[in-house]
């Protein structure tokens, strides 16, 4: 069996031909290419035990905890990313990239679907590279200079977003981190530039007060969205979508009321940018 690579329009790349759970060496070099030159890998009919899916997952890097998602009743390294029958709010609802907050930003994530449904539950993935380079020479020079603020209080803090809804578990912690980063980072295993700012997690950029932040992120968040550099994945029990947060961002959507959607999510480690 020869895996195939096929790229999706606006962002990442479908392979075909390819057994997670007994993949070579090999493979695992052309799953990781993918990921770095595409952003975000998609496979489909992988229908992983959870130690498979945590085995499948360290050959792509170290695992972090994420600290705010439930873990899997008996596998700490899996969060469940869940919305019930009766729960009107998701997870991941919204534009981001994960863990932007952390000095040291995860690299990425391996999400195993267990339970989708059966319409909508789609995710968007928006290819970060494209973003940056459609970008006038002039934004680019500007931007080159900035780093921006990320941080995670308003969203899993006491007060934060989620606490207001029926997902509020993922809310009032005490431990809510912020980091300052380049607002164009050098991708460590592609070499290409990123914009490296996301509207769910950056808070200004340094040294601007949020009024001035927030014209010039409104305009790069309506860019980096254009239908051009976006995907928008469809999922099936055993779909798996290995991404790249300093490449992509995601944004689940939230149009299946009363269906239950159940993911497997281990967040790959990575480092700090640069
Ligand atoms: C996430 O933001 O990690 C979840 C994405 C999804 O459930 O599609």
């Amino acid at each position: 069996m020869t895996a195939i690579v096929q790229d999706t329009e606006g962002c990442g790349a479908e392979i075909a031909d390819m057994a997670a759970a007994r993949a070579s060496d090999t493979e695992i070099d052309l799953i990781r290419d993918t990921v770095y030159r595409r952003g975000v890998a998609f496979l489909h009919g992988q229908h992983l035990t959870p130690e498979e899916h945590i085995a499948f997952a360290e050959r792509i890097g170290p695992i972090v905890v994420n600290r705010y998602f439930p873990p899997s009743e008996r596998y700490p390294q899996i969060a469940k990313v869940e919305k019930t029958e009766t729960q009107t709010t998701n997870i991941g609802g919204g534009w981001h990239t994960d863990h932007s907050y952390d000095q040291a930003p995860a690299m990425g994530s391996v999400l195993l679907a267990v339970e989708t449904p059966p319409e909508g539950g789609d995710t968007l993935f928006a290819d970060m590279y494209a973003a940056y380079e459609a970008l006038s020479d002039g934004l680019k020079a500007t931007l080159s200079g900035l780093r921006a603020v990320h941080a995670s209080e308003h969203i899993y803090g006491s007060k934060g977003v989620y606490g207001m809804t029926d997902q509020a578990h993922l809310a009032g912690h005490a431990d809510n981190p912020s980091a300052v980063h380049p607002v164009v980072i050098v991708h460590p295993g592609s070499g290409r530039k990123a914009l490296y700012v996301n509207p769910a997690f950056t808070v200004g950029f340094e040294g601007w007060s949020r009024e001035e932040s927030m014209a010039l992120l409104a305009y790069l968040y309506q860019h980096a969205v254009k239908p051009q550099f976006v995907h928008r994945f469809k999922w099936a029990p055993g779909s798996m979508a290995i991404w790249d947060n300093r490449a992509t961002w995601h944004h689940a959507m939230n149009d299946y009321q009363g269906q239950r959607r159940l993911m497997h999510r281990i967040t790959i480690a990575g480092g700090p940018l640069a």
